[in-house]
């Protein structure tokens, strides 16, 4: 189906404000079924979970809902969806629970084309415990994560292998099955950061290979929540640092004190949100969700194109990365501007963008462009339109031609 872009931007109230949002990797405005929801749950006699009265039992129900919601959304099993307030805390949470396994001479694989938040917190675990870290690296030139270099640095002794499955830096999405694939044939487990490629498509926890995966609520128009899925069985198996009298439950082990109902409620109605982006799609909400995400995904792909191609006919920007797969996102400088001016400069027009290392760390790091600030980051959500591209490479023209660094 051809994407309703002007029925999914009435979806967002805070698109009335009139800026225009090429910052979703940071973090997407929120759709307003999921505004409804928060506030509803909010309004509501709600208790602390117990089966005893209605209200307990409304919480109950609101951690159940956002449990299947996440399952649909990642073809997971509401059992094994982890809640938590962000992907950085969970996976810390994570990282600590296998590390304690971990000994001297066990070996964990992360890559520096991650955000900072899959690849600190398995230092970090390694480091405690005298385990080794091998690093994956990109091309510097295509950004790609190429996978043959798993060969070598998987062997029998690893224990972990964290990837991304989308870049938030330059939008690379690396070939996570394959990866996958070579870290099980050492039985070692696979962590994949989900937080920027879920709100770019459709998700699929078993075709993806990962054991576990990370996703970010914020980043698909929800509230700021997190969840960490795997198979129930898996997290059967962990044994987490927790509070004695604590649910010893799996998932509930993994959760620490009492959750925000309200934000809960809102993850669902996220959910349910990019369910209905494609309104013709029928089935359940986990075929919705595919119809909707792929819809999605089509027209953001061509905002992508639109945008790539009018980047490289401006010779005095720069882009980084040119991977074959990836999300809508893009990480460029301007000549003769620090991408904080440049930010500057299109933030006060009211486009909104983000600059700097976006904790991209390795990423900026290797490439030399950190400690120079780094670089401007345009990422395309849904709800953004072509004429809004056309918009902000004129405001790009307009700035350049201000501080007379274009070179024509
Ligand atoms: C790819 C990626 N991973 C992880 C994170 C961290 O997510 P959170 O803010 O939920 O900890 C982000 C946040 O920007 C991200 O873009």
């Amino acid at each position: 189906m051809a994407f309703d872009i002007a029925r999914t931007r009435a979806a967002y109230p805070a698109l009335t404000e009139g800026f225009v949002h090429f910052d979703g990797a940071g973090g997407t405005q929120t759709a307003a079924g999921v505004i409804d929801a928060v506030t509803d749950v909010l309004r509501a006699a709600v208790g602390n979970r117990s089966a005893a009265f209605a209200p307990g039992r409304r919480s109950l129900e609101v951690v159940a809902a956002a449990r299947q919601a996440v399952a649909d959304l990642l073809g997971a099993e509401p059992e094994g969806v982890v809640l938590g307030p962000s992907a950085t805390a969970l996976t810390y949470t994570l990282a600590r629970t296998l590390g304690a396994g971990w000994r001297p001479g066990d070996e964990v694989v992360v890559s520096r084309l991650d955000h900072d938040a899959n690849v600190r917190p398995w230092v970090q675990a390694a480091e405690a415990a005298g385990a080794t870290v091998r690093w994956a690296e990109f091309d510097r030139h295509t950004g790609e994560l190429p996978t043959g270099q798993y060969a070598d640095l998987i062997g029998e002794r690893t224990r972990l292998v964290a990837v991304t499955a989308g870049s938030n830096a330059i939008g690379t999405v690396p070939d996570v099955p394959a990866i996958a694939k070579a870290a099980h044939a050492v039985g070692a487990l696979v962590c994949v950061d989900g937080v920027h490629s879920v709100p770019h498509g459709p998700t699929d926890l078993a075709s993806l290979g990962a054991d576990v995966l990370v996703t970010s609520a914020y980043k698909w128009s929800g509230p700021h929540l997190a969840a960490m899925v795997a198979d129930p069985a898996r997290w059967a198996e962990l044994r987490p640092t927790k509070l004695v009298p604590s649910s010893d439950a799996v998932p509930d082990r993994f959760e620490y004190g009492t959750p925000s109902f309200a934000l809960l409620a809102g993850v669902t109605a996220a959910v349910d949100h990019l369910a209905g982006l494609d309104p013709d799609a029928v089935g359940d909400r986990r075929a919705r969700l595919r119809a909707g995400l792929t819809a999605a995904q089509a027209h953001e792909e061509a905002l992508l194109d639109q945008l790539l191609a009018g980047l490289a006919a401006r010779p005095a920007v720069t882009v980084y990365g040119s991977p074959a797969r990836r999300c809508p996102t893009v990480s460029f400088r301007v000549a003769g501007m620090s991408p904080a001016a440049t930010q500057q400069a299109l933030g006060d027009a009211g486009f909104c963008l983000s600059s700097g290392d976006y904790y991209a760390y390795e990423y900026f790091q290797t490439m030399g462009l950190r400690d120079s600030g780094g670089a401007v980051r345009a990422s395309i959500y849904h709800y953004n339109t072509a004429d809004e591209v056309d918009r902000l490479l004129a405001e790009l023209d307009a700035v350049t031609d201000r501080t007379g660094t274009m070179v024509r």
